[in-house]
Formats: C-alpha cells, sequence, structure tokens
C-alpha cells in the first residue's frame, strides 16, 4: 500500500503525516484547500471538498491505493459559527470520501475526535455512549456515522494531538510554547483531561493502522491522561520555560462561545492490542517535540507556505 492520498495537508496532522510518510517511501498526494504548499516532497494539490460533484473526478484521477482523511472544520469556535459549513464539511464529505473509497477499493482511515463524548464519564472505550456538546463535536459525530454507513472497512481513528504546525500558532503546545518564551501569563485548565499523542507519533501510528489493515472504531490516543495544566508545566520543563507564568484555573468558569467536553479521559487498550505495542506516551512525546523543535522543523513547516 505504497500510494496515499492525505486531506488537510495544510493542516497540523495532514502536513506531519504527508511529510512523515513520504519520508518512508510512500507515493503520497497531500491535498489542501485556502493554504497553498510549496516545495514539500510530496505532490500537493488545492481542491475544495465540499464541491461534492467534482470529488469521484479529483478521485479517480489519482487512484490511491489508501487515503487518510485529516481535512476537517477542526476549530470549535468557527465550527459554531458556521454550523451549515461545519455539517457539509465533517458529516457529508467523510461519507462520500468513504463510498468512493469504497467504490475504487481504497483503503481509508477517518479522522474523529474525543470530543463526541461529553466528558463526565472518562476512561472511554470505543463502543462507550457519546453525548457531543457542541457543534463541532456533533458534526463529527455524524462524520462517524456517515462513514460507517457507506462503507464499513474505513478506520475510523478518534485523536487528540499537539505538535508543531506550518503557521506556528494552530496547537495547544504552539499555545504554551509562544507564550511562556514570550514571558506571557496564560491558563492552564486543572479540570480538563485528555490523553494526547505527539503528531508525529500520530502520524505513525496511523500508518501501522493502515498496514494491519485494521477497519471499524478505533481510540487512537496518547498512553497517559493528564490535564491541560499539566501538560503545559510538563512541557514548560522540557523546553526550560517558566512554568510559573501558568495560571491554574477552571475551564468550567472560563468556555468560550462553544461548551467543551472536560474530563475526557480515553482507554485505546483494543489498539494497544492490535498493533502489538503501547501507544505512545507524554514523555516521550514531548522529548520528540523538544528534539525536532531543535532541529528546525518549525521552519521547516513555516517553509513549506506557498
Ligand atoms: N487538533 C486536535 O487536537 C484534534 C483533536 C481531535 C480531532 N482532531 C481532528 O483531526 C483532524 C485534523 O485536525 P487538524 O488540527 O490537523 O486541523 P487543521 O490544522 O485545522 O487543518 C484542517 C485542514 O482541513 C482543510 N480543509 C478545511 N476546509 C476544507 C475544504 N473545504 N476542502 C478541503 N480541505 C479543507 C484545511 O485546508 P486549508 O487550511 O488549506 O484551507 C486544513 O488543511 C480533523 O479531522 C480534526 O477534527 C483534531
Amino acid at each position: 500500500m505504497r500510494k496515499i492520498l492525505v486531506t488537510g495537508a495544510s493542516g497540523h496532522l495532514g502536513l506531519n503525516l504527508a511529510l512523515l510518510a513520504s519520508g518512508q517511501g510512500y507515493k503520497v498526494t497531500g491535498w489542501s484547500h485556502s493554504k497553498g504548499l510549496k516545495n514539500t516532497p510530496f505532490e500537493s494539490e488545492t481542491v475544495d471538498l465540499t464541491d461534492l460533484s467534482a470529488l469521484p473526478g479529483h478521485l479517480t484521477a489519482l487512484e490511491p491505493e489508501l487515503i487518510i482523511h485529516c481535512a476537517a472544520i477542526a476549530n470549535i469556535d468557527i465550527a459554531e459559527k458556521q454550523p451549515e459549513l461545519t455539517h457539509r464539511m465533517n458529516a457529508e464529505v467523510p461519507g462520500v470520501m468513504a463510498r468512493l473509497a469504497k467504490n475504487m477499493g481504497a483503503k481509508m482511515i477517518h479522522i474523529s475526535t474525543d470530543a463526541v463524548f461529553d466528558g463526565t464519564k472518562g476512561n472511554y472505550k470505543e463502543d462507550d455512549p457519546v453525548n457531543p456538546l457542541n457543534a463541532y463535536a456533533l458534526s463529527k459525530l455524524h462524520g462517524e456515522h456517515a462513514v460507517a454507513e457507506a462503507n464499513p472497512d474505513v478506520a475510523i481513528a478518534r485523536v487528540v494531538f499537539y505538535g508543531w504546525t506550518m503557521n506556528g500558532n494552530r496547537s495547544l503546545a504552539e499555545f504554551f510554547y509562544n507564550n511562556l518564551s514570550a514571558g506571557k501569563t496564560v491558563n492552564g485548565f486543572t479540570d480538563m483531561l485528555f490523553n494526547p499523542m505527539y503528531v508525529r507519533d500520530l502520524a505513525q501510528t496511523l500508518l501501522e493502522m493502515a498496514e494491519a489493515n485494521l477497519t471499524g472504531m478505533w481510540h487512537t490516543f496518547g498512553n497517559d491522561t493528564l490535564s491541560k495544566y499539566d501538560f503545559g508545566v510538563a512541557m514548560a520543563r522540557v523546553f526550560g520555560l517558566d512554568e510559573g507564568l501558568i495560571k491554574p484555573v477552571l475551564a468550567g468558569e472560563l468556555m468560550r462561545d462553544a461548551q467543551r467536553s472536560i474530563k475526557l479521559s480515553t482507554n485505546s487498550d483494543k489498539l494497544a492490542a492490535a498493533l502489538g505495542h503501547q501507544l505512545p506516551g507524554l514523555m516521550g512525546g514531548l522529548a520528540a517535540l523538544k528534539r525536532d523543535f531543535d532541529q528546525g522543523w518549525r521552519e521547516q513547516l513555516a517553509a513549506y507556505q506557498a
């Protein structure tokens, strides 16, 4: 399975994934939308996925063996303000992609989110009841349903991740790094739990899932549960930044437009068993985040923006 289409290739996950896969010898095409890419080691094209009538033509021109569908409206506040566009992009498009993948005999991994859960229970497994709390989470849940209905052979990976991005201010790691390195005080949510994975570890895990021919629902989360405050503190320590600038606060008191799930601790034991190893944890991920930073990864990513 060497010919891969990565959608959302200008985004946080998509760009890191397309670069990792092309570095491992896969023949990668990356689709972006509003942001052009230049000088990438993979082929890049701009495609508006919401133009559903044009999608079959774009896909048959490529004939990918594997599609990793990372494109989405992934900003919770934008999703709240533009629910129709978000529904089209996050719910309808994945269903159409899954149907077209089936017709072409291509494998597909669809990227979903821990936000399908309401965060009241914690330690969520794949078959736990979902209860999305905002427009983004609801659209992603509808996307899962559309994909599973159109093509049960698709692997759906629920994820949450951190890392470096092309525009330098998209991710939680960048939020902490940019503010702390500028000496600015930030809030760290002590009640918001998650199981984050370093984005390049996630990219590697997704490629392993593809090679293992997994189908159906998979929790693809980091091995460690922690609060967003603790994440900031751990990152500050690894990067030698002032952790005292992180103010411990309760998220419940500071919600913005969209309601967010709080206790999103998750369980990825099923995937660990299927792959035959534990999923990447926090300290290894932060060490890789720092190593990549030291090796100029941020600057490399920024240089791909056309
Ligand atoms: N970030 C997280 O921690 C997190 C957590 C849980 C789940 N997820 C899921 O992980 C996936 C990747 O998220 P991300 O953080 O990498 O997102 P991101 O950085 O916001 O990137 C989104 C990508 O989608 C593309 N896109 C948006 N509208 C499009 C359209 N109409 N046609 C084609 N492409 C379009 C964007 O292209 P342009 O920018 O070029 O327009 C961009 O490449 C998403 O499915 C998201 O829901 C993310």
